[in-house]
Parts: C-alpha cells; structure tokens; sequence
C-alpha cells in the first residue's frame, strides 16, 4: 500500500510536520547549489507537496521563478492556501507528465522526498526522464530523500524504517514521522539503494552524479549556534553522526 496523498488527513499532518532536519541537512544543500549559479532563474519542484520547499526557494532569492508540480490536488491545495507567492506557479499533473513544459527550458529541478513514495521503476524512470527532457543541457536536477543506509536510526524527527531488518530495492518501508501533539504519520515508502538511485539517474541521461551525506557534526559551531536558535532546539538524536538524507546533484549532458 502506497500513502495516500491524496487523502487529506495525510496531507494536513503532513503539513504539521516539522520540517527543521530536511532544512538544516537537505534543503539548504540545495539552495547553496542554487546560489552558486547566477544562470539559475527557473527552476521546478517536482513532488512539491505542501510547497515548504518552493516557498523557501523562492524566499531565498527574487530571481528564482518555481514551477511546482504534484500529482495530489490536496497538497496543491494547501500550497495555494498556505504558501502562494507571487514567484511560484503551483501545477497539478498526471502520470508524470510535464508536456506544459517545453525541452530544455529549466534551470534546475529539485526532487525532495518524491522517489521513496514511487514503488514502480518504470514510474521512477519516467519521472527522471521527463525531468531530463525539460532541463538545459549542463543544468542539475538534486534529489534529497531518507539515507538508505539510515533505517532504524532515531532521528530528532522521524524514524526511517525497523532497526535491524534488511531491505532490498523495491521493499516496503514505512516512515515515522513526529507530529507536533499527535500520533506519528506514518508514510508507507519503498526502499531504494544507491546504486539503485545511480543507475536510475545514468539510465535517463545523467552524468557528473556526485553525492552529499550530511549530518549534524559537518555543521560549523557557529552555522549550529544559528540553527540552533532559529529552531529552538539543541539536543541532536542520531543526526548528530549519522546522515539522515542522501542529496544526489546529477548534470544534464551539455
Ligand atoms: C513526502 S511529500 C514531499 C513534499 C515536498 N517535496 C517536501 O519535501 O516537503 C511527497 C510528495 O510527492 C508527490 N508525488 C509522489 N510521487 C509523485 C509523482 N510520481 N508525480 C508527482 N508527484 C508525486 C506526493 O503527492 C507528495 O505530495
């Protein structure tokens, strides 16, 4: 069984998820990629769920312009209520379909916690390859997901599959998520290896693939003191030594 995100319970503890690690060791990964190119102006969130992550990128800097895409129209709708901004164009799409794009017209497409929630590999390989096809020759497509080699670490937040078992690509994993004054939303995802990842990313035209597994302890003291305070929080769980994502930046053959 797939989660339902489509469902609206899902989508609204979703929503309510505290989304402070994905921040300090995913999303921030990605925008110091952003940044470091100035020919970065258009860029597509694919998967955006409940648009936290848009509406970030679209904060960071006033020459990004987001297309956001999802195939559930209930996160679209809370990233319409909730996050609308006068930089991002929220997009409802169907089987992986991008044909309101032209070919080679993007800047850079971010892929956050979308292949996990994919069982099929045909899905995952038409979702790459269509992310291909509307990127610039040169340009990278990241994708940050829950670290494969992470399961049954107790992270701060969130609990990425049973301690102890041994998964292989394809496999149910389920994915506890801490909500705020409720019970844990748990996410029924799929194990995915590396390798797995890698070849999907080859398959579909990729090159340069290089890979960042960050955790707590790579931080700088005075960048922790920061997030520290901006998240008012201070004592790390397994994050501190174990890197709960894998960001993969993959280059689009120039
Ligand atoms: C875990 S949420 C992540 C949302 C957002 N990227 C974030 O990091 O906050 C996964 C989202 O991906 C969407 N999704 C999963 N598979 C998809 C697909 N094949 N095409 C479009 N959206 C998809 C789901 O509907 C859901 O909104």
């Amino acid at each position: 069984m797939h989660t339902s995100w489509k469902e609206n319970t899902v989508s609204t503890q979703f929503n309510a998820y505290n989304d402070m690690l994905e921040d300090i060791l995913g999303f921030r990964y990605l925008f110091a990629v952003l940044d470091s190119d100035p020919t970065i102006h258009t860029i597509l969130d694919y998967g955006c769920g409940p648009g936290k992550v848009a509406e970030r990128i679209a904060n960071q800097h006033q020459r990004y312009q987001v297309i956001a895409v999802d195939e559930s129209e209930n996160m679209l709708k809370i990233a319409t209520d909730q996050r609308a901004h006068p930089q991002i164009n929220y997009q409802l799409i169907h089987n992986n379909q991008l044909d309101f794009l032209e070919s080679d017209s993007i800047d850079c497409a971010v892929n956050c916690f979308v292949i996990i929630n994919n069982s099929s590999v045909d899905h995952i390989r038409h979702m790459l390859t269509e992310i291909y096809r509307v990127l610039k020759p040169g340009k990278p497509l990241l994708v940050l997901d829950s670290n494969p080699d992470a399961t049954g670490y107790e992270f701060t937040t969130f609990r990425n599959g049973e301690k102890g078992k041994k998964y292989t690509d394809g496999d149910r994993k389920q994915q506890f998520l801490k909500i705020p004054e409720s019970s844990d939303l748990i996410l029924n995802d799929f194990y995915w290896s590396k390798h797995f990842y890698e070849e999907m990313l080859e398959q579909a035209g990729f090159d340069s693939i290089q890979i960042m597994e960050p955790c707590i302890d790579d931080i700088s003291v005075s960048k922790l003191r920061q997030y520290e305070e901006q998240y008012d929080h201070s004592k790390w769980g397994d994050e501190q030594y174990q890197a709960p994502f894998v960001i993969y930046k993959a280059i689009k053959s120039a």
